[in-house]
C-alpha cells in the first residue's frame, strides 16, 4: 500500500502558467528549473523504489502520426510510475488518419482523458489541437520543436556538469530542425551559450532565433549561428548533433547527405571541444553520417543517460500539467 500522507508531504511543486507544453520558449527560466528539480527528485524516488503516484487514476492519450521508440515507451512507463495509465493511439488506427478533424478529435478525447501527448508534422497542427482540447496537450515532437527531448537533455547536462550558467553548447548539423530549435530555446533560457554550425541554407527558423536572442538578454546566455563547425565546437562543454534527415524529409535524403558532409561529429572535430566535453544525441542515430561510432560509443558520450532522462523529465512535465 502506498503511504499517501508520506509521499504527499514530500511534494516538490511545479506550477506552470500555461495549460499546455508545446515549446520550451513558452516556459520561464524558473519553470524550467523547477521542472528539472522535480525530475531529479522523482528520479531519486524511482531509483529508491519509493512509490510516487501523483497522477493516480489519471489517463494520458498518446497520439502518434510518426514513428517512435523512446517517446512512446517513456510516456507509457512514466504514467504507470505516476499511478496513472496511458493509451497509445496511432493515427493509422484512429479516425484522425481517415480525415476526422484535429479539432473534433481534440474535443472528443478531452471528454475521456486527462491529458494528451501528440507527435505530428506541422507545429500549427498541434497549436490548433491544443486550442480545441480542454485538457493539457504535450508536444511529443513536431517538425519545428522537440521540447520533451530538450528537457531530458538539460537534465543530463545538469547531472554531468552540475550547472548551466556559462557553459558552451555546440550543435552541429541541421540548424533548421526540431532539435536545433528546441535546443536553442532551452540553452538560452537556462543561461548557456549555444553555437549552431550548419551548412548554408539550413539555418534555424528566424523567428525562433530572434526570440532566443531576446531571451538571452535576460538570462546571460547567447546564441550564434555559423557555417564553420570548428569555430562552433571550440571550447564546447557540450557537443550535440541530430540526424541530417528528419522524419517526413526522406525525399531530401540524398541532397542532405551531400550538403552535410563537412558537418559530421567525429574525433577530428571534437578535438576542438573542452577535454571533458559531453556528447548528446536524441537518438535514433546514424553512425557514419552525422556522428562516427567512435564518438557516440566513446567515453564522452552520455546518450543513454540522456535517453533514460526522457522518462524522468517527462514525469515532471506530466505532474506539473495534470495533477
Ligand atoms: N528521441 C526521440 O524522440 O526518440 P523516438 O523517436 O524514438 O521517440
Ligand atoms: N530530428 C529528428 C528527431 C527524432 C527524434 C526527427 O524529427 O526525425
Amino acid at each position: 500500500m502506498v503511504n499517501k500522507v508520506k509521499w504527499q508531504q514530500e511534494w516538490v511543486g511545479t506550477t506552470m502558467n500555461q495549460k499546455d507544453f508545446l515549446t520550451i520558449g513558452e516556459c520561464t527560466p524558473d519553470e524550467l528549473m523547477s521542472l528539472l528539480d522535480d525530475a531529479l527528485y522523482m528520479k531519486k524516488l524511482q531509483k529508491q523504489g519509493v512509490p510516487h503516484p501523483y497522477l493516480s487514476g489519471k489517463v494520458l492519450g498518446l497520439i502518434f502520426e510518426k514513428s517512435s521508440t523512446r517517446t512512446r515507451v517513456s510516456f507509457e512507463v512514466g504514467m504507470l510510475q505516476l499511478g496513472g495509465h496511458a493509451i497509445f493511439l496511432s493515427s493509422k488506427d484512429i479516425q484522425l488518419g481517415r480525415g476526422e478533424t484535429a479539432s473534433d478529435t481534440a474535443k472528443v478525447l478531452s471528454r475521456y482523458v486527462d491529458g494528451l501527448m501528440i507527435r505530428t508534422f506541422s507545429h500549427t497542427s498541434i497549436e490548433e489541437f491544443a486550442q480545441s482540447a480542454t485538457v493539457p496537450v504535450i508536444n511529443g515532437l513536431t517538425d519545428l520543436h522537440h521540447p520533451c527531448q530538450v528537457m531530458a537533455d538539460l537534465l543530463t547536462i545538469l547531472e554531468h556538469k552540475g550547472k548551466f550558467a556559462g557553459l558552451k553548447m555546440c550543435y552541429v548539423g541541421d540548424g533548421n530542425n526540431n532539435m536545433a530549435h528546441s535546443l536553442i530555446e532551452g540553452a538560452v533560457k537556462v543561461g548557456m551559450n549555444i553555437s549552431v554550425a550548419c551548412p548554408e541554407g539550413y539555418e534555424p527558423n528566424e523567428v525562433i532565433l530572434h526570440q532566443a536572442k531576446l531571451a538571452s538578454k535576460q538570462t546571460g546566455g547567447s546564441v550564434i549561428v555559423t557555417n564553420n563547425p570548428i569555430e562552433a565546437v571550440k571550447n564546447a562543454d557540450v557537443v550535440v548533433t541530430d540526424v541530417w534527415t528528419s522524419m517526413g524529409m526522406e525525399d531530401e535524403h540524398e541532397a542532405r547527405l551531400q550538403a552535410f558532409q563537412a558537418f559530421q561529429v567525429n574525433e577530428e572535430l571534437c578535438q576542438h571541444a573542452k577535454k571533458d566535453y559531453i556528447f548528446l544525441h536524441c537518438l535514433p542515430a546514424h553512425r557514419g553520417e552525422e556522428v562516427t561510432a567512435e564518438i557516440i560509443d566513446g567515453n564522452h558520450s552520455v546518450v543513454f543517460d540522456e535517453a533514460e532522462n526522457r522518462l524522468h523529465a517527462q514525469k515532471a512535465i506530466l505532474k506539473a500539467l495534470m495533477s
